[in-house]
């Protein structure tokens, strides 16, 4: 891989867009090996994942200006769905993706934080949709999930007048949960990452799944999601260890780690 690092740290892998000299924006390359590294999580050991940017500056500075500056219509539309089918992935990934943005995440870089599961930031973080001032709309699902995510209103402003927005800010419109030093930011997202693994992976993942479904169904449909996949936990070991093990009042015991069955 030339632009992306991954690495296995226990029960979690860490993703690191890396083509720092243009603040790792997106070009197709870089979208091809993300596919890869993908295809390549050990999902029989990795229970959560975290994406971030290489270096100090970016996390992702958006997708590649100078490769999308010559495009057709056609090749237009072709880079979207390319861009839009793997942050679609990314958002339906089988277990939990942490944004760990440590610094710009502008266009592309805004959306494909969005496509992951929970986003915390350095305070030198920057999101932002600038693409009306390059004569483009946003390409990679801004347009779909900055609403969702922080309402109609703020994202069209913020995408009708391509104005970027500081940490604090992204903070204060619900973009991101929480905001650290930069120092802090990975120590953080590893802490959370590795939380998140400690807990029964199976129902880890129907929560995940159970609300991404259920956001895009009606109440009435959506409840009916979360109890199938409610009822699905009671067919595995580690719903019957972790009950188990609350009912068993020996206080000397030790929680052993589930087993992911
Ligand atoms: N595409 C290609 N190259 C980029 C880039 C991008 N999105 N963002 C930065 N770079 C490159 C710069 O061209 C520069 O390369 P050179 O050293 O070869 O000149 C290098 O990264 C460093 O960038 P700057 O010199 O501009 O750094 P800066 O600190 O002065 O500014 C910045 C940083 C404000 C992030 C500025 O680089 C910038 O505005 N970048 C573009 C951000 C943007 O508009 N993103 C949206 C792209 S459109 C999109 O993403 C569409 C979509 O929805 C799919």
């Amino acid at each position: 891989m030339e632009f992306i690092v991954y690495e296995q740290k226990g029960a979690y892998g860490i993703i690191t867009i890396s083509r720092e000299k243009a603040l790792n924006a997106l070009n197709s390359a870089v979208l091809d090996e993300l596919n890869q590294t993908l295809d390549a999580v050990n999902l029989d050991e990795v229970r959560c994942l975290i994406l971030t940017g290489a270096g100090q500056k970016s996390f992702v500075a958006g997708a590649d200006i100078g490769e999308m500056s010559t495009l057709t219509k056609a090749e237009g539309e072709a880079f979207g769905k390319k861009g839009n089918d793997v942050f679609r992935r990314l958002e339906t990934f089988p277990v939990p993706v942490i944004a760990a943005v440590n610094g710009f995440a502008l266009g592309g870089g805004c959306e494909i934080s969005m496509s992951c599961d929970i986003r915390i930031c350095s305070d030198n973080a920057v999101f932002g949709q600038p693409e009306v001032g390059l004569g483009i709309t946003p390409g990679f699902g801004g347009t779909q999930r900055l609403a969702r995510l922080v309402g109609a209103g703020m994202a069209k402003q913020m995408i009708y007048t391509a104005r970027n927005i500081k940490a604090d800010e992204a903070l204060r419109i619900g973009l991101v949960n929480a905001v650290y030093t930069q120092e802090e930011l990975m120590p953080a997202a590893e802490k959370m990452a590795a939380g998140i693994a400690k807990n029964a992976p199976i129902a880890v993942r129907n929560c995940k799944k159970a609300i991404n479904d259920g956001l895009d169904a009606d109440m009435d449909a959506a409840i009916v999601i979360e109890e199938k996949l409610f009822g699905d936990c009671f067919e595995t070991e580690d719903q019957k260890y972790g009950m188990a093990f609350f009912l068993d009042k020996n206080k000397e015991k030790v929680k052993e780690p589930f087993k992911n069955c």
